[in-house]
């Protein structure tokens, strides 16, 4: 078992519940975990894809491969097979689980990959600083509650020469503001009445486009080509669930961002952002 279960992973467990039941943490472990059953080859090939594009390489050969906030796992494993040792790290402990399930089911027995509890917030449980080659923190910095100090601790693993790819929520001002709330609504109420609030979020997100295909004759077009346009290997379902319910919940500009990282000694290698819309913008830093 390459998991580790020591007395701060107990402690960070339990501080993790309490956010849960004080309603201010959406789990985001649980949602993974049925994602997990619709993984399939394709979805690990375009994971595979989107870090080979954005880090501009075929492989990751004598790589070491942070991943903070590991999720479902998916990246974890498509860099393991891309040829990274890796770490996998999560808050969450369901996270954690469906991380070390992937591990189990396609590396056993690797010694060069190891999941364990952790969170960028508490450096005692990070790796030590300036040792990975490639820190990835997709989707996570902006769910810890202190999302600056996050990146801080994201962007000290960083090995010099190695690569940070990131993804931060777009700053959209009053919309931001009003989807917090919206967050906020859906994880005070008890798990049977969340479909009040995920169900009109569902069809405001969704509407427009699935209107839009009807007239070209397929409603579920887009929804259904989600997972293989880009969006990494993700599922349009289980994405609207993560994105209505994900709190703690903060928001940034491309130009904060870029700015953070200039003054710590990184280079913008590659940026995508969401030009202005709802969703994440993405980058990628050079420690120089
Ligand atoms: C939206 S998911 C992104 C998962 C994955 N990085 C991906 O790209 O699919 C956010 C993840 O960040 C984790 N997370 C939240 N706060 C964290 C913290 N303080 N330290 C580490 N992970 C954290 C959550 O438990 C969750 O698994």
């Amino acid at each position: 078992m390459n998991t580790t279960r020591d007395a701060s992973a107990l402690t960070l467990a339990a501080q993790h519940q309490l956010e849960i039941e004080g309603k201010e943490r959406f789990g985001f472990g649980a949602n993974w975990k049925r994602y997990l059953n619709l993984l399939d080859e394709r979805r690990i090939g375009e994971a595979m894809a989107s870090l080979q594009h954005f880090l501009d390489v075929k492989d990751l050969n004598n790589k070491s491969f942070l991943d903070i906030g590991s999720g479902s796992g998916l990246f974890s494993l498509a860099a393991r097979r891309l040829g990274a040792r890796v770490h996998s790290l999560d808050y969450d402990s369901n996270s954690v689980a469906c991380t070390e399930s992937l591990r189990q089911r396609f590396h056993p027995t690797d010694p060069k990959w190891t999941t364990t509890t952790g969170s960028v917030l508490e450096s005692d449980t990070l790796p030590p600083r300036e040792s990975y080659d490639i820190v990835y923190s997709w989707g996570v910095l902006h769910h810890t509650g202190n999302q600056w100090l996050a990146a801080d601790n994201a962007a000290a693993r960083v090995a010099p020469g190695g690569k940070l790819f990131i993804a931060l929520y777009n700053d959209q001002g009053w919309r931001s503001k009003a989807w917090l709330k919206t967050k906020q609504i859906y994880n005070a109420l008890p798990a049977s009445m969340r479909w009040l609030v995920l169900w009109p979020c569902t069809a405001l997100l969704w509407g427009p486009k699935v209107i839009l295909d009807t007239f070209k004759g397929n409603p579920l077009k887009s929804w259904n080509a989600y997972s293989n346009t880009g969006q990494r290997g993700m599922s349009a379902w289980f994405d609207v669930v993560d994105w209505v319910g994900g709190l703690p919940f903060e928001v940034s500009t491309p130009e904060e961002v870029m700015n953070f990282h200039r003054e710590r000694g990184f280079v913008l290698t590659r940026m995508r952002t969401c030009a202005g819309g709802l969703g994440c913008n993405q980058f990628v830093f050079e420690r120089r």
